[in-house]
């Protein structure tokens, strides 16, 4: 591609753009090619190879097991695929857990899988990570709030920041994952009137997934959208499957609730 090329693709400056346009951001998983090619023709704007693919995929009961070989593996069929979604790769279990081991995992993610951001879940130890890939160039989302890779610390899936305490913690912990250069910062489960004030106060692009539909943007497993998750569905996903007849509609019916910022409704949203 020559430098005076147009660029088509979806890029962390172009989701900050949107941001300041006030207009909403999709993000959805997927796990392979067949599925990516139909989140791109929806208008996906991210495509998230998430460590979801533990459960949905390999049948886990936690997100622990995934490999860097699992996602590395995942990314490559969805770049594959990927046109002009930003594809993003979740970084697994423990893959993080030193500025340099992070460093080499993520690179191998750009470099020979084809994503062009990470995404890992953020600790107080995160800062000086997050530094060193923004640093390197790599763009990076925090995901902040329910962490599902901490689940044998926290002792469930539980909505966080639910009291005064912990609804502070999360707005310095956000507020220290923009310093840190963190280019997205995802939420998950946490109540809408704190992810509110939070996306008023950060200026990165804030998704969230059970944090309410005041967020930047939405995301969801793709498995929840089409209402194929083994187990009972969590409070925030919704089946858009069951109204649409296929699979391609039930993506773009996804695509133009969260556009049109009709999803999540009250039902899917925690409110404290
Ligand atoms: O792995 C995943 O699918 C996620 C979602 C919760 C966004 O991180």
């Amino acid at each position: 591609m020559s430098i005076t090329s147009k660029q088509s693709r979806v890029t962390v400056r172009s989701l900050q753009a949107m941001k300041e346009r006030g207009e909403k951001i999709v993000m959805l998983t997927a796990y392979d090619a067949s599925f990516a090619a139909i989140l791109e023709a929806a208008g996906v704007d991210v495509i998230l190879v998430g460590d979801s693919l533990s459960n949905v995929i390999q049948g886990h009961d936690s997100t622990l097991p995934v490999t860097m070989e699992d996602v590395l593996y995942h990314t490559r069929a969805v770049a594959r695929a990927s046109r002009q979604s930003l594809l993003m790769a979740d970084m697994p279990f423990m893959s993080y857990w030193s500025v340099e081991v992070a460093l080499q995992n993520a690179a191998r993610l750009l470099k020979e899988a084809g994503a062009q951001a990470v995404k890992l879940e953020w600790t107080q130890a995160q800062p000086d990570i997050v530094a060193a890939l923004s640093r390197e160039g790599i763009p990076v989302c925090a995901h902040l709030g329910l962490r599902p890779q901490a689940v044998h610390k926290t002792g469930g899936y539980q909505v966080q920041g639910r009291d005064k305490e912990t609804a502070t913690e999360l707005l310095i912990q956000a507020q220290r994952v923009e310093s840190a250069g963190a280019d997205m910062l995802l939420l998950e489960a946490i109540p809408a009137p704190l992810a509110a004030d939070i996306t008023q106060r950060v200026r990165i692009p804030v998704i969230g997934i059970g944090a309410g539909v005041a967020c930047d943007g939405q995301v969801l497993v793709l498995y929840d959208v089409l209402g194929i998750s083994a187990g009972p569905a969590p409070r925030f996903a919704k089946n858009f499957l069951q109204q649409s007849g296929s699979v391609e509609a039930a993506v773009k019916s996804y695509v133009q609730a969260v556009k049109a910022g009709i999803f999540p409704a009250a039902e899917h949203t925690y409110q404290k």
